[in-house]
């Protein structure tokens, strides 16, 4: 496998067999997946969910088995992602835009519930401290942001072990060293993971005063944050 030039390309591509590596290649991914309905307060009916980076809409199927009459909103780079998205969401209210963030217009006050899986690591710094504040600004009052991804800074000394520990776990899943070439390859293109003391920063820089850390098993994290009065 040979990454591409683009997210867009790169997620047209991996969308052919999307959930089954991303199984094999992300320790803890369905733990991460199921933090987005677990982790949520128990009542917190949310009806306007967007899904930033949706992907094939793993994290969308998991909030419409509890969230079934909410209007979700969809976005990313990727479209044959989101073509994927149309049809299996076909019984559900959905609008599907094909946009990098930086180009999205986030309605104000808008959402009850905005999620990101495994997306938000592809963006610059400045990028993800720029969607936090447009992130806060879009949450109707008492909305949540929930967030599942790997959080560690690659140039910290904990991230060579790391590695060591990610290569065991892929390894374990395929028979060769093709996959963890071309993760690696994909990694060192297109993934830019921060700590999760650089995140509760931006998100405190971008509003938010409630943030709970409710996952944070090695490096691969799930975050809430509440916009509050
Ligand atoms: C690893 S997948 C995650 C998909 C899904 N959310 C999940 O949890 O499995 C990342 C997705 O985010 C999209 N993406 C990454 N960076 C993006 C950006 N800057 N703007 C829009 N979409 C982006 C990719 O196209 C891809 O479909």
């Amino acid at each position: 496998m040979i990454v591409k030039d683009t997210i867009a390309d790169e997620f047209n591509e991996f969308s052919k067999n999307y959930t089954e590596d991303m199984v094999k290649c992300v320790p803890y991914y369905l733990d991460l997946l199921n933090c987005f309905t677990e982790e949520l307060p128990k009542n917190f009916q949310p009806k306007t969910i967007l899904d930033l980076g949706c992907g094939n809409g793993n994290v969308t199927n998991i909030l419409t088995q509890m969230f079934p009459d909410a209007e979700y909103t969809m976005v990313d780079a990727s479209q044959d992602m989101l073509d994927f998205c149309n049809k299996r969401f076909s019984n559900y209210t959905i609008n599907l835009v094909n946009s990098y963030f930086n180009d999205f217009s986030f309605s104000n006050n808008y959402y009850d519930l905005i999620v990101a899986g495994f997306s938000l690591h592809h963006c610059t710094t400045e990028d993800k401290k720029s969607i936090y504040k447009k992130i806060h600004a879009s949450l109707a009052q008492n909305g949540i942001f929930a967030c599942s991804d790997l959080m560690i800074d690659k140039t910290s000394e904990e991230h060579i072990a790391h590695l060591e520990t990610w290569k065991a776990f892929v390894s374990q899943n395929f028979d060769d060293t093709e996959k963890w070439t071309w993760l690696m390859e994909h990694y060192n293109q297109f993934d830019r993971p921060e700590s999760t003391i650089d995140h509760k920063k931006w998100l405190e820089q971008g509003g938010f005063k409630q943030i709970e850390f409710t996952i944070n098993d090695t490096y691969w994290a799930h975050f809430k944050a509440q916009k509050n009065a």
